[in-house]
């Protein structure tokens, strides 16, 4: 695997609870890789959590400091990359991880979803009167866009290993 990956990363992609950020540290302990979560990054460059950066400085501020951090970690050398779930929307970011990694959309049925995040009150796109909604909403306009990464694995309720297995099947 290791050969074949040469010197590129592994980025995940997909929806919030997922398990970008679990699978994605199993999995680059399997390989023996560094694993950076972008959305962790991304607070300390801002020195403010997710919420926080919404609250005081809107979507659309998020979303460039997003595209900036992800760059400099595609750039850091070969990693594991966990990405927040709207990164890979932005088509210069998904320029980039085709230039400089294997992307892998961890896919997830809406039911996983809500019940992953229902146990975290830390995603601001969620504030909404319909949490189940918006996640549906977001699963429409989001999975013809996140079928463009390399690889496509199902997140579902088995073993975490069993799907970190799964992924380094594929790649
Ligand atoms: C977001 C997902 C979050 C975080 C932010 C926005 C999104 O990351 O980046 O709340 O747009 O789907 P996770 O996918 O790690 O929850």
């Amino acid at each position: 695997i290791m050969s074949a990956l040469g010197t590129r990363s592994i980025v995940l992609v997909g929806m919030m609870g997922a398990g970008k950020s679990t699978i994605g540290r199993r999995l680059s302990a399997r390989l023996h890789l560094p694993f950076l979560d972008a959305d962790t990054e991304i607070e300390a460059a801002a020195g403010m959590s997710i919420p926080d950066i919404f609250e005081t400085h809107g979507e659309p501020h998020f979303r460039d400091g997003e595209a900036r951090v992800i760059a400099r970690l595609l750039d850091s050398g070969p990693a594991v990359i966990a990405t927040g779930g709207g990164a890979f929307m932005r088509e210069e970011t998904r320029n980039r991880i085709r230039d400089k990694a294997v992307s892998i959309w961890l896919k997830a049925d809406a039911d996983i979803i809500m019940k992953r995040v229902k146990r975290r009150a830390d995603r601001p796109l969620l504030r909404t009167a319909d949490p189940a909604a918006t996640v549906g909403r977001l699963i429409e306009e989001r999975e013809p866009v996140y079928r463009h990464a390399d690889l496509t694995i199902w997140s579902r309720d088995v073993p975490h290993e069993k799907i970190v297995d799964e992924c380094l099947d594929a790649l």
